[in-house]
Formats: C-alpha cells, structure tokens, sequence
C-alpha cells in the first residue's frame, strides 16, 4: 500500500526515481548462518573480486584497492562488507565516493545514489595497514588470515579469517571468480588461487597477476609470499599440476608430494572430473598444526612435506576436498561434516584402490576404535552438529568418514559410488546441506535412510557395525 502511494506520488512529480530510491532499502549485515550470523552480507550477490594489493615486508603492511562486483538483490540503500581493521582511505560505489560507516566486522558502505534490484554495481575499497593490528578480539576461530612468519606469508582463513586482510561477502553461500594484483619486493615469489596470467617487474619489486574464473569461497582464498621453487607437472589425464616449494626443502618436497598426479586422476574417475583450472600445494617454510584445501593449491606446512607418518594422508585429503568442500560448499558452518567427513573418507578410498579392499578396512577400523574408546572415544562428538567452537573436532572427520561407510555397506558399493557422484555432479560449483546429501543416498537407494543418518550424525554413542563385527565397547 505504501508503495502504491509512492507510486503515484513519484508519478504526480514525474520523478520515477524518486520511487525507486525511497523503497531501497539497506542489505542485511549477515546471512544468517546458525553459528556465525554475522558472516555474510545479504542485499547483493557478489560476482568478481579484485584483490591489487602491495606488500611491505619490514612492516608486513598491506596497502591498495580491493574491488568487488556484484549484482544488487533488491533496491539497496545501503550494504555491508565484512572487514576487521586497517585504515580506510577511501570507499567509492560505481566511481563516485560512498559514505561508509564500521562496527566490528561490518563495514557498511551508502553509495551516493541507491542501486537497483539486479543492477550491477562495483565497489571499491582503499585501505593500507598491518593485517591482523587491533583486531585479535575478533579472533574467535583458529583462522587468523594473511600470516606473516619468518620467510613469508600464508593465508589460511577457515572459516571467519578473511575479513583479516580484505573486505568480503565472507560465506561460502556468495562465491565469486577473482583477480590477484599483487607487488612484492624480490625476490618473493607469489602464488595465489588459479592460474599465474602475468609477472611484471619494477625495479626492486614485482607484480604476480592470478586469476581463477570458476567460483571461489572466501575462506578459500589463499595468497602465499615466499622464496618458492616451482615444480610443473600434468596429470596423466591432462590437470596442470604446479607445486609452490620452499627453495631449502625443493627436492624432499617433491618426492612428498610425488603421489598427487595419481590421485587427481582416482578422485577424477571415483567423484567425477577435477573441477578447477589446475591443481598443485603450497607448502609454507614453517611448521602448521594443519592443512587447508585452498582452492587449486592447498596449504601444508614444511613439517608435512618434510614426509613422515600420515602425510599421504592429509595429501589427499586436501585434495579430496577440491571436490567436496571447495566445489560442492557447505551452505552452513554446523554442516562441516560434508567437508571433512567427505574428505577423509576419500584417503581411505585412495588407500583402498593402492592396496586394496583390506587397507580401507584397516583403515576405518582402526578409527572405529579410536571413536569405540571407552577412555578417549567420549572426546569425539557426533559429526551432525558440533559445537561451534569445536567445528574441527576428530569426531567431524573420523565418525564423518564411518558416515560415508556405514551408506556403503548399507546400500553396496555401486549404489553408493553413484550416490557420490550424484551427489558431486547436481552440487558442484554450488553449495548443498546434509539434507541434499540424504536426498540423494535415498533417491538412489531407493530405501529410507533416516535411521542410519541419524544415528550416524547424532547419536551419543557410535552405532554399531554388524557387518564388521564392530560395537562400542561402553565403559558401564
Ligand atoms: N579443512 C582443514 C582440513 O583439511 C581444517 C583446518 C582446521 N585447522 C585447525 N587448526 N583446526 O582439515
Ligand atoms: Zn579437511
């Protein structure tokens, strides 16, 4: 009804636009997400990012413009990105200066004129400080973002750490495609998400151009400085392989990571084609306590690639999450399980085709037991659901992965591959639920599958596996 009256009001002073911005209306400054409502901006879909930044490595300062395009969801008076710290310079809205106003991870931007529904727009942010200052309040999850150590920089941002180092629709729910500008002095290499389209030198510093043109979640995006050596390689069917190693550890690294062309192929043939434009790891010359799957190049720390026990492990596990996680994307944090349990399953699939059925065996019975424990089992929690302080918890990835089993001795093992590739191909590049994961496993099934769900995703105490002689061995 209002609107009606605002109608004929514009019409009466022969003003369209006066309609159009009266009935704007400002973006909501989350997205709605059960454990971090404040991730995420609505009002706008995000469809490119760039990213042209210089780095300073006496000071670790980051200074430039990110810019974003995207594409108006409703009349918009205003919208919010999310970004923690640095000094704004300057804001503009298609060119012209915005307004722009901060609380906490919420930068709020009013351009000088509304947008209207579905009208593309580009934003532009100008800022420059040190990444991380003033800020640690907001450090409420491992992800700390753009990481200066000793020889470099790593970023690793699962699931809140992008907001650290530049302003972001920061949910896996508003991918978008990037462009990375990025100047460091020399002799620093760059290595970014995608495919390294130009390297220009300036004097005592140079600027690597990355680009990636599939969709890219913020917490997958990752920049790494460092004194790399690169490693080129193609898979036999065809992926471009480039490995990013510290120049100190360049010949161990490669024999590490020498099992990656394979398993691109098996995970290829098993889920379905590699989504991205290349794949390859970065490895950081600093120890990390994890891994991350960032987008066509994973992240491992020197310890992992130095070998050891587990480390064709956690190879493809990060690798198995190109598929699951980085192109079918959760679209809920308590959702975790769809990347981790996916992901660590997939290790045990590649171990199953090495060296055959009795090595998948070992290897889920052996975390049976660990969940099975009377002493330690109880640390591990139902994957379905955990606590958000505790997304990463073994629970999510060991009885995440016993999900994916029990399906499979449930419906056999044809079914269940075509489950898994259902599943990859009507999700991928997109995001999906356990719910859409359920759908399918009963679709395919054809056999309600509630039961075995819930008391896998749920249940206090591990269920037990007939087919394995497997059963919780309970302490009373
Ligand atoms: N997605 C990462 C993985 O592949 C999880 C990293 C979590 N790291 C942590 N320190 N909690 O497992
Ligand atoms: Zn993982």
């Amino acid at each position: 009804m209002r609107r009606f009256w605002m109608m004929i009001a514009a019409l009466l002073i022969g003003v369209g636009v006066v309609y159009a911005q009266d009935d704007a209306q400002p973006g909501a400054p989350g997205l709605g997400d059960d454990y971090f409502p404040q991730l995420g901006n609505s009002g706008y879909d995000a469809q490119h990012y760039t990213l042209d930044l210089t780095w300073d490595d006496d000071t670790n300062t980051l200074s430039g413009t990110v810019t974003m395009d995207a594409t108006a969801a409703h009349d918009l008076s205003a919208f919010n990105l999310d970004f923690l710290g640095f000094d704004i310079d300057a804001v503009t809205v298609n060119g012209e200066t915005a307004s722009f106003s901060r609380d906490g991870r919420e930068l709020t931007v009013t351009p000088a004129e509304a947008l209207a529904n579905s009208e593309a727009f580009s934003t532009s942010v100008t800022y420059s400080g040190v990444p991380g200052k003033g800020v640690q309040d907001f450090y409420d999850t491992f992800a700390r973002g753009w990481t200066r150590y000793d020889d470099g920089v790593y970023v690793a941002s699962e699931p809140n750490g992008s907001a650290f180092w530049y302003p972001v629709n920061d949910h896996p729910l508003d991918k978008a495609t990037y462009t990375f500008v990025i100047t460091v002095p020399q002799p620093y290499l760059v290595a970014a998400n995608g495919l390294l389209t130009n390297t220009t030198e300036d004097g005592d510093s140079v600027t690597y151009t990355w680009e990636t043109t599939y969709p890219l979640a913020s917490y997958l995006v990752t920049v790494n400085i460092g004194d790399f050596m690169v490693e080129k390689n193609q898979t036999e069917a065809g992926v471009p392989i480039r490995n990013y190693f510290p120049q100190e550890i360049f010949q161990q690294s490669i024999i590490t990571f020498s099992p990656t062309p394979k398993m691109v192929d098996f995970f290829s043939e098993t889920f379905g084609p590699y989504p991205f434009e290349a794949y390859g790891v970065v490895v950081a010359n600093r120890n990390l306590g994890f891994a991350l799957e960032t987008q066509t190049l994973s992240l491992f720390g020197r310890n992992a690639a130095l070998g050891g026990r587990g480390s064709e492990d956690v190879i493809a596990h990060e690798l198995a999450h190109q598929w699951f996680g980085n192109s079918v994307s959760l679209a809920e944090w308590k959702d975790i399980w769809l990347n981790e349990g996916f992901a660590t399953y997939a290790s045990a699939l590649w171990f199953e085709d090495k060296y055959g059925r009795e090595a998948l065996d070992n290897y889920m019975r052996d975390t049976y037991l660990a969940l099975a424990n009377p002493v330690f089992g109880p640390r591990f929690i139902a994957p379905g659901d955990p606590p958000k302080t505790d997304l990463f918890n073994g629970g999510v990835y060991i009885r995440g992965a016993w999900v994916l089993h029990a399906l499979r001795l449930r419906v056999g093992d044809d079914p269940f591959f075509d489950i898994l590739r259902t599943y990859y191909d009507r999700f991928k590049y997109g995001n999906a639920t356990t719910d859409d994961f359920i759908g399918v496993a009963e679709e395919i099934s054809g056999e309600p599958l509630d039961e075995l769900f819930n008391a896998w995703l749920y249940a206090d105490t591990v269920p037990a596996v007939p087919e394995m002689n497997l059963k919780p061995m309970l302490s009373d």
